[in-house]
């Protein structure tokens, strides 16, 4: 079933040089790019994103690091996009988790500094595809 996906560039992936690197994987895997913007999110947007982390220790970490610069936001659609960009990406440390050959085993180290954020459900992809681009929001 085609589903989408929320997938973000984060700042460290775009000051690396590697939005074309990232895309490039996406577009082999065969999903399709729907929507895509360059921009710096503020501390509204960003805390609408990470609601759930609310209160943990990183929090404060997350919030300033994805405030800090531009990032990338896509929309991805295809046959169970969702988990199939999660494969993509690996896990989110990308030493104990992200299996070899994924985006964050490849070419992060750092558990907040991972390159990419992908939706982890179909509620979740909803909710925060309405964030990043509200034009595309339904119901
Ligand atoms: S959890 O516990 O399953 O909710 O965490 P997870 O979804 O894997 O990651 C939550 C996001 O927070 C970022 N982040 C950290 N996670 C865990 N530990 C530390 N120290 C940490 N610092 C930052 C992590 O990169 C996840 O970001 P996204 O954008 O969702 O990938």
């Amino acid at each position: 079933m085609t589903e989408r996906t929320l997938v973000l560039i984060k700042p460290d992936g775009v000051a690396r040089r590697f939005v074309g690197e990232i895309l490039s994987r996406v577009e082999r895997k065969g999903l399709s790019i729907t929507a895509l913007e360059m921009k710096t999110a503020d501390e509204a947007l960003a805390g609408q994103h990470y609601a759930e982390h609310l209160g943990r220790p990183f929090y404060p970490g997350l919030i300033e690091f994805i405030t800090s610069g531009p990032l990338v936001a896509a929309v991805l659609e295809g046959p169970r996009a969702i988990a199939a960009f999660r494969q993509l990406a690996g896990g989110t440390d990308p030493v104990e988790k992200a299996v070899p050959g994924s985006i964050r085993a490849d070419l992060a180290l750092d558990g907040q500094q991972n390159l990419v954020h992908g939706s982890d459900s179909v509620e979740s992809a909803e909710r925060e595809i309405a964030l990043w681009f509200p034009e595309l929001a339904r119901g």
